[in-house]
C-alpha cells in the first residue's frame, strides 16, 4: 500500500460572511478544509493537532476502516475526543471506495466549518471507466450561521427546542449574488468550451437536503458516495448530508453565441425540505459557471437554473429511483441473496416529557428528542470501542437494541402510539458475517419527514425503497437484486421506507444516525457492534498507542 500523509492543524480563524466577521474552528486556517488526494488502495495518515480550545475528533465519511474502527471518529462511539493541547493520528485504510467522499469533525456541531473533500482516485493501474475528464472540482453545499453554532447547540439542548436555521446556504463556503456583501467572493468556476469538468458534489450542510442544477447544462451523474453508477443524465439533482454525487460537465456553450448570457451560468442549491413544523432556511446559494472567453464588459447576471420547488418530494425521489450500481466486470456487484439478520426501524421525532422545574421550550411545552424503535439515544460519556474491547460494555450500554417497533401502527398516517420516547444507550450486535437487511421506516410523530440514514463501517446496497408503510409480504417483490446502488448514506423517503443490506463482515463498533445533526443530537441513531469472526483476518486490529485520553482522567485511561 501507498500511504499519504497530511496534517491538520485544528485552529480558530475569522471569517466575513453576509457582511460579519465571526471566529469558526478550521483545519489548518482554511474554510472549507483542504482536500485530501488519494488512489484506491492507499492509506492515507492524518496528524491531527487540536490547537483549538474545545474537544474535537473527526470522521472519514464513507471509508470502511476495515477491522479499523480506531479510526473511524465518532465521538464517545469509538474514541474519546482529542482534548486542546493533545494530537490524535488517524489511519485511514482505502479498501474498495473510488470516488468521492469527505472528512468532517464528529463532536458536537464542529462539522458546520470543520469538512473538506477526499478524492480517491482509481486504483493504480486502473482508469475511470468513463473518459478523463480535463479537470475536477470540489463543490461542496453546506451552510453559514451568524451565530457561534456550538452556542446554537447548547440553547437548543437546554430547552429542549428545535435549532435556529443557518442564515444562508453555500457552495464552497460562499452564499453568493442573491445575499447582501457576497457577489464578490462568490465561488466562480472558469470553463474553457469543449472541455469535460468533473465535479465532486458533497453535501455537507447540517441541515439541509438541496437540489443542485446548472443553468443552460446538463450533468451527467456517474458515481454515488465511493461507488460508480450507470451514468444518467439530469437537468438538477438531489442531494442529501453526507451523500457526495460524481457528475460529468461538459462545457458546451460559450462559443459561436453573441448574445450576453451565454457566457455566465448560475450554479445553485437550494433546500429540499419536508419538515411541516421546522423552521428552515430557504435561501439558494449561486456560484458561477464562466466561459474563459467570456467578452469583459457584460453587465447582465448569469442565467439562473431551474430547481424543483422546496417541498417537491416526487423530484427528489424520481432522482434517487434512477440510481443503480454500474455492476460490470470491473466493478462487480455482490448483492447478498439471502438475509441472515432482518431488522425494521422506524424513525421518529418525539417529546420528552418536561421535568418538574425544568424550562422546556419544545412541542407542548416538552422536549424534543428523536428515537429509533422509539429508542432515543443517549451519548455515554467514555467511547462503546474502548469498552467493549476491554469487555466492559455493560457499564457503558445494553446489548439490547430491538429488532422491531415495540407496536406496529400505522406508521405513516398515525402519531400517537409512541410520541413519547425516553433516552438510553442500546446497541445492536451482530455475528461476524451475517447479512443483514434494515428496512428504515418514516414514522408521523410530530410529521413525516426525509431522513439521510448513514452507516459507518460500511456501504451497504439499496435494495429497495417505496411510500407508505413497508410491506414485508408484498415489497421484497419489487427489490432490486440485479445492480442496486452501493451507498454509505440512504435518504430515506418522507413518509416511506428504504431497505439496505450489508454483509456484516467488518468487526468493530459501528455508529448508525440520521445525518441531519439536529436529529442526531436528539437521539436518532444506534450502535451496530459486530463480532470478531475465527479467522485471524476476521478480527479486529488491537487499538493504536496513542488512543485519546479519557476526559477528566490524570491515570492514563484512554476512550
Ligand atoms: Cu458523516 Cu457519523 O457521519
Ligand atoms: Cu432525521
Amino acid at each position: 500500500r501507498v500511504s499519504r500523509h497530511y496534517d491538520f492543524f485544528i485552529r480558530e480563524a475569522n471569517y466575513t460572511r453576509l457582511c460579519r466577521e465571526k471566529t469558526i474552528l478550521t483545519v489548518n486556517g482554511e474554510f472549507p478544509g483542504p482536500t485530501i488526494f488519494a488512489r484506491n488502495g492507499d492509506v492515507v495518515f492524518v496528524n491531527v493537532y487540536n490547537q483549538g480550545d474545545k474537544n474535537i475528533t473527526i470522521h472519514w465519511h464513507g471509508v470502511d476502516q476495515p477491522r479499523n474502527p480506531w479510526s473511524d471518529g465518532p465521538a464517545y462511539i469509538t474514541q474519546c475526543p482529542i482534548q486542546p493541547g493533545s494530537k490524535f493520528t488517524y489511519r485511514i485504510i482505502l479498501s474498495e471506495e473510488e470516488g468521492t467522499l469527505w472528512w468532517h469533525a464528529h463532536s458536537d456541531f464542529d462539522r458546520a466549518t470543520v469538512h473538506g473533500a477526499i478524492v480517491i482516485h482509481p486504483k493504480r493501474g486502473t482508469a475511470y471507466p468513463f473518459r478523463k475528464p480535463d479537470k475536477e472540482i470540489p463543490i461542496i453545499l453546506g451552510e453559514w450561521w451568524h451565530r457561534d453554532v456550538g452556542q446554537l447547540l447548547g440553547e437548543a439542548l437546554s430547552t429542549g427546542s428545535d435549532f435556529e436555521p443557518s442564515d444562508a446556504n453555500t457552495i464552497n463556503g460562499q452564499p453568493g449574488d442573491l445575499f447582501p456583501c457576497s457577489s464578490d467572493s462568490a465561488f466562480r468556476l472558469p470553463v474553457e468550451h469543449g472541455k469535460t469538468y468533473m465535479l465532486r458534489i458533497i453535501n455537507a450542510a447540517l441541515t439541509t437536503e438541496f437540489f443542485f442544477a446548472i443553468a443552460g447544462h446538463r450533468l451527467t451523474v456517474v458515481g454515488t458516495d465511493a461507488a460508480y453508477i450507470k451514468p444518467f443524465t439530469v437537468d438538477h439533482l438531489f442531494i442529501a448530508p453526507g451523500q457526495t454525487k460524481t457528475v460529468l460537465l461538459k462545457a458546451d456553450r460559450g462559443v459561436g453565441h453573441r448574445s450576453n448570457d451565454t457566457y455566465r451560468y448560475y450554479m445553485a442549491a437550494r433546500p429540499y425540505a419536508t419538515n411541516p413544523i421546522a423552521r428552515f432556511d430557504n435561501s439558494t446559494a449561486t456560484a458561477v459557471l464562466e466561459y474563459v472567453d467570456a467578452p469583459p464588459a457584460i453587465a447582465t447576471p448569469p442565467v439562473m437554473p431551474f430547481l424543483p420547488a422546496i417541498n417537491d418530494s416526487a423530484a427528489a425521489e424520481a432522482y434517487s429511483v434512477r440510481l443503480r450500481s454500474l455492476a460490470s466486470d470491473e466493478h462487480p456487484v455482490d448483492v447478498p441473496r439471502h438475509v441472515d439478520h432482518r431488522m425494521l426501524i422506524t424513525i421518529a421525532v418525539n417529546e420528552i416529557p418536561c421535568a418538574p422545574g425544568d424550562l422546556c421550550k419544545g412541542p407542548r411545552n416538552n422536549r424534543v428528542a428523536a428515537s429509533l424503535n422509539n429508542v432515543s439515544f443517549e451519548m455515554p460519556s467514555t467511547a462503546i470501542l474502548g469498552a467493549y474491547y476491554r469487555s466492559v460494555l455493560g457499564g457503558v450500554a445494553k446489548p439490547d437494541f430491538p429488532d422491531k417497533p415495540r407496536v406496529e401502527f400505522n406508521y405513516t398516517s398515525d402519531d400517537l402510539p409512541l410520541r413519547f420516547t425516553a433516552r438510553d444507550t442500546r446497541v445492536k450486535v451482530l455475528e461476524y458475517g451475517a447479512v443483514v437487511e434494515v428496512v428504515f421506516q418514516d414514522t408521523a410523530i410530530l410529521g413525516t419527514e426525509s431522513h439521510p440514514m448513514h452507516l459507518h463501517g460500511y456501504s451497504f446496497y439499496v435494495v429497495g425503497r417505496g411510500l407508505g408503510n413497508f410491506d414485508k409480504h408484498k415489497d421484497p417483490a419489487t427489490y432490486n437484486l440485479v445492480d442496486p446502488p452501493y451507498q454509505n448514506t440512504v435518504s430515506v423517503p418522507k413518509a416511506g421506507w428504504a431497505a439496505i443490506r450489508f454483509r456484516a463482515a467488518n468487526p468493530g463498533v459501528w455508529f448508525m444516525h440520521c445525518h441531519f445533526e439536529r436529529h442526531m443530537v436528539w437521539g436518532m441513531e444506534t450502535v451496530f457492534i459486530v463480532k470478531n469472526g475465527k479467522a485471524r483476518e476476521a478480527k479486529m486490529m488491537p487499538p493504536p498507542p496513542n488512543m485519546p485520553r479519557l476526559l477528566g482522567r490524570a491515570d492514563g485511561v484512554w476512550g
